[in-house]
């Protein structure tokens, strides 16, 4: 049967997903690399390690999979976003892939958004972080000119990557939008911003659809690996946007919760929308689509934190075992996860978390089920804005990574978000997104709805919302809501005065 193989090129390695026809996984295999980090601050990557951990990944898949090389048809990627890579003269890198992770761009973003804010919204609909593009751009105008200088094409990691197989620069909109470059509604690189900037946009690669095919593998990769056809290359996806598809979310009816170290809410968008810069909001792998996105920066990473402060020596099943007992709002307890600062809808990196309401008789359940409870309404926040925005509610919500695999905390999300929570019957992450957009670039199946018929199941079981709890927590998200504009003065000259 023939493969389509998805790349994964994520912060911390690279995985590669093989699928067939009938979106069954045959084999996945992944390669590690570092994050290079020569100032505090600095999140860095040369180019070079995807390359080799892409090879190492098409060696192991090649040996371990015997028709590897016969049944291949075609590629596709998702990638980390907003991540730098410039090339110089003969397309040689100029400087280490700056990464969407590094920080180091603060004082930049703030210059962006001072003399260009409103109109750098209304055209990319987003708010200029540090991980975005455009700032590490400035970064290396104003402290490495002699490398700007020589800058002749600027890249996203997972484009390098097609590039190096195909020999063919493109970059394609889900990535494009994650720049703060690109016009969201015309879909097209803005000249405004470039020219605002000093960018001159001969730098720019074309950008092209998702399910384009940008090329095919080159010959020398062809034989090294063993490639009997002629390997078709399509242009792939931003991570988040493949990860949404990967799980199913191809319509308005659905919103993915996926629950890792950082938490996202997401969900498909037909039209533009503008959260005036309160949500993400990227245009999609999905063809003429968009996708809105909100991020609480401590999800997972407020549970992990409370375990090893306060329940060390725990399992997260023993940490989590009584949860259930404690009624629904924690018998009075309120946990705000913002433990390293928040994203959405709050940008701001001075505000910290909080435990409010703590009495004689909380005990370490009522901790660990106020931190699940303070996580979830973070999320709920994103969800309120695209509800409110579109004056709907999700059908169905599909939860990935951690939080999935505790069933009390999966009750939570359905009685918290107040929706179906459905989960994957398999979690392979962004890379089966890509599987996807190779399967329908590739011709197998007429768009990405047919698509995920075949290559997305979801469990049986449904988490459905129990009424008296939602009642209950519609009630304290309230309280919630009104936590983060009560802490924010004080939280933030407690972190000035630790600085
Ligand atoms: C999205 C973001 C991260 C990266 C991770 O805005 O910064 O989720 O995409 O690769």
């Amino acid at each position: 049967m023939s493969y389509v193989l998805g790349i994964d090129l994520g912060t911390s390695s690279l995985k590669g997903i093989l699928m067939n026809k009938a979106g069954q996984v045959i084999a996945e295999a992944s390669a590690e690399y570092d994050i290079d980090s020569p100032a505090p601050g600095f999140s860095e990557q040369h180019p070079e390690y995807w390359v080799v951990a892409c090879e190492e990944v098409l060696t192991r898949l090649s040996i371990e999979v015997a028709d590897f090389g016969a049944e291949l048809e075609a590629i596709s990627f998702s990638g980390q976003m907003h991540s730098l890579v410039t090339l110089g003269d003969e397309d040689t890198l100029a400087y280490p892939a700056i990464l969407w992770n590094d920080v180091r761009t603060t004082k930049q973003c703030q210059q962006i958004m001072d003399t260009f804010g409103e109109t750098i919204i209304e055209i990319t609909k987003n708010i200029v972080l540090e991980g975005f593009t455009l700032p590490k751009i400035l970064w290396l105008q104003q402290n490495k000119p002699e490398v700007w200088e020589k800058v002749r094409k600027i890249m996203l990691p997972k484009d390098y990557l097609a590039f190096i197989l195909t020999g063919n620069m493109h970059c394609e909109y889900s990535d494009a939008a994650g720049t703060s470059l690109f016009d969201i509604e015309k879909r097209e690189w803005s000249a405004a911003i470039c020219e605002k900037f000093a960018i001159d946009m001969s730098i720019l690669p074309p950008v092209v659809s998702s399910v384009e095919q940008v090329g095919v593998v080159n010959a020398s990769y062809a034989k090294r690996f063993g490639l009997q056809r002629e390997v078709k290359v399509f242009a792939g996806g931003a991570d988040n946007a493949c990860a949404a598809l990967g799980a199913g979310v191809v319509n308005e009816d659905y919103a993915l919760v996926s629950l890792g170290t950082s938490g996202v809410f997401s969900s498909f968008e037909a039209e533009i929308s503008n959260y005036k810069g309160k949500l993400h909001f990227f245009n999609h792998v999905i063809p003429n689509a968009n996708y809105s996105m909100g991020v609480t920066l401590a999800a997972g990473n407020s549970l992990n934190w409370f375990k090893n402060t306060f329940g060390k020596g725990l399992s997260f099943a023993e940490l989590l075992a009584d949860v259930y007992t404690v009624a629904p709002g924690s018998e009075g307890l309120l946990f705000t996860p913002y433990i390293v600062g928040e994203r959405t809808p709050h940008i701001d990196s001075k505000i910290r978390g909080s435990f409010i309401g703590i009495d004689t008789r909380h005990e370490l359940k009522h901790f660990a089920r106020a931190v699940l409870e303070g996580i979830t309404f973070s999320l709920k926040d994103a969800q309120v804005l695209m509800e409110e925005a579109k004056n709907k509610k999700f059908k169905q919500i599909i939860s990935v990574g951690g939080g999935a695999k505790n069933a009390d905390w999966m009750q939570m999300q359905a009685d918290i978000f107040n929706a179906e929570i459905i989960r994957l019957e398999v979690e392979q992450g962004p890379g089966v997104g890509a599987c996807m957009i190779a399967a329908v670039g590739n011709g197998w199946f007429e768009d990405f709805e047919a698509c995920r018929n075949i290559f997305v199941q979801y469990k049986d079981a449904t988490f459905t919302p129990r009424e008296e709890n939602v009642q209950k927590y519609e009630q304290l998200y309230d309280v919630y809501t009104q936590v983060y504009p009560a802490t924010k003065t004080i939280c933030s000259t407690l972190t000035n005065f630790n600085e």
